[in-house]
């Protein structure tokens, strides 16, 4: 067996296997030994005893080890994108971009080991210091999702094992065999054995005995807002930090004097990359009436020329869903939207009829989770359609009057992680950025392509205040320490008038 569970520097095998499939044919692409609870006692029991000693490395040589292995990850850039498209079905240029992510992350976060930044500050007293130093802040829990398997993964590990944590990481059981794969590569690199214990299962068993650990003082989790809800509330029960990065209801704004062409490719890429099924992934499409008619037409042509298939297929533009009951409820999502009065203008189906689906020869099957990228016109603010998260390829159209009245309507949504604004007048794209509560705002750009040197994360629903990626992922995986020197010799008391005269 291939992939296996990583812990205290060991591959280790468990009593029974799960499988994983690659859903643009169904096939079995691994069979993984399964983790049990058991296993998060010893791989917390390994972070805790290498947090002994990975702490105490010098923050520039844990850096070091992170240059390291973007290194590997860039030799092995190819490979594990390949792996990574057969696991969950993105298409190999956005698998490769997937990577690329962590290759980026392992560099920025490298360099972080360097840096860490705290901060000295004038104290009361002479003859006294103060300093603010960022401390480690123990073994950390990371559970990741299926849609980017390793670069959301990498937001989390790089700044954990740079700020001297060590980790446990219990990726999505959608992707085990990308996970494994990218583990080996930290084997590779010659991180200490305990520093970072991967556990692979299904079901919901091993994430919450690893929520639940005491041993365990973070968790930072990325994925469906349910779960995230139930985590955050076990994580205060038990006194935790938590980052949550949950739900979204992305939406890219269109004002009258939009450039239609850039409005349709932008549209495309944000609504249907990745299938549709990125937290930063375009849902809603709100358009001023204007230019509404324009826009459709242009986004109905190109949306027509998509090519479905397998994503190793370069000639392929949209790949699966990632699961037979994701495309059953991205089905019955499209259903509630007729049902609520939306009119379909391309797509809002499964796509079976094999004519419509590019497949690689290899490929013995007529299988695949495939769904047609679909626009939906005439969708109403507050509507089912509006309001949910689908994460599929379908966008939702909304037209509205004014700059004020898209701003209201993209605010007023649950969630808040990404909006974009298409215009080319200047004060309007200000008053956009000033006015518009997301974590993340474009101008002119579709709603993915967050990069990994600035704050990643959104407002309301999306997520709990904290963010990942730039030096604002250091926060949730560090302890403030507040340190005071005093070289005087002589007892001085803060906030007490112990001057003996005005000065
Ligand atoms: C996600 O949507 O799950 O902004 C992460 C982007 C990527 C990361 C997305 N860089 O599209």
């Amino acid at each position: 067996m291939e992939f296996q569970n990583y812990i205290n520097g060991k591959w280790v095998v468990g009593r029974s296997t799960f499988q994983t499939i690659n859903p643009a044919n169904e096939e079995l692409l691994a069979e993984i030994a399964q983790a049990e609870t058991s296993d998060v006692v010893a791989a917390v029991e390994a972070a805790t005893e290498a947090f002994k000693s990975w702490r105490l490395v010098p923050a520039p040589l844990r850096g070091e080890l992170l240059f390291k292995i973007g290194d590997i990850l860039k030799q092995k850039k190819e490979e594990l994108a390949r792996l990574l498209t057969q696991d969950m079905g993105k298409v190999i240029s956005e698998a490769r971009g997937d990577v690329q992510e962590a290759i980026d992350m392992a560099y920025f976060m490298g360099g972080e080991g360097r840096r860490l930044l705290g901060y000295t500050a004038p104290v009361e007293m002479p003859n006294k210091f103060g300093m603010a130093v960022r401390d480690p802040a123990g073994v950390v829990g990371l559970i990741t999702p299926w849609n980017f398997p390793i670069a959301v993964p990498s937001w989390k590990i790089f700044p954990a094992l740079v700020a001297g944590d060590t980790v446990v990481w219990k990726p999505s059981p959608e992707t085990p065999a990308i996970s494994a794969a990218f583990v080996k590569v930290f084997e590779e690199a010659g991180l200490p054995a305990g520093v970072f214990n991967l556990l692979l299962a299904p079901g919901v068993e091993v994430a919450k005995a690893l929520v639940s650990h005491p041993g365990v003082r973070v968790l930072s989790f990325t994925g469906s807002t349910p779960t995230g809800r139930a985590i955050g509330e076990a994580a205060a029960r038990l006194n935790k930090k938590v980052s949550l990065e949950m739900g979204g209801k992305n939406a890219i704004i269109v004002l009258e004097d939009a450039n239609v062409e850039l409005v349709t490719d932008a549209t495309l890429w944000a609504a249907f990359g990745t299938t549709g099924q990125r937290c930063t992934a375009a849902s809603r499409l709100i358009i001023q009436k204007g230019i509404a008619r324009k826009v459709k037409e242009s986004l109905v042509e190109r949306t027509k020329q998509l090519r479905l298939g397998d994503g190793l297929d370069p000639k392929v533009d949209v790949g699966p869903v990632i699961s037979r009951p994701a495309l059953e409820r991205i089905h019955k999502s499209v259903q509630i939207g007729q049902k609520e009065g939306a009119r379909i203008l391309i797509g809002g189906s499964i796509a079976s009829d094999s004519s419509d689906i590019i497949r690689l020869s290899a490929s013995k099957s007529a299988a695949g989770f495939f769904y047609s990228p679909t626009l939906f016109d005439g969708v109403k603010p507050g509507s089912t359609l509006e309001a949910e998260e689908i994460f599929g390829p379908v966008l939702s159209i909304i037209e509205v009057d004014s700059l004020e009245e898209a701003i209201e309507v993209n605010n007023r949504s649950q969630y808040g992680l990404s909006t974009s604004i298409f215009t080319q007048d200047i004060n309007r794209a200000f008053t956009a950025m000033r006015d518009i509560f997301s974590g993340l705002v474009y101008i002119n750009h579709g709603t993915t392509g967050a990069e990994i040197q600035f704050p990643f994360g959104g407002v309301r629903g999306t997520g709990n205040g904290h963010r990942e990626a730039g030096q604002a992922a250091l926060e949730v995986f560090t302890e403030w320490k507040s340190i005071y020197v005093d070289y005087s010799g002589k007892l001085q008391r803060a906030q007490i008038d112990n001057r003996e005269e005005e000065i």
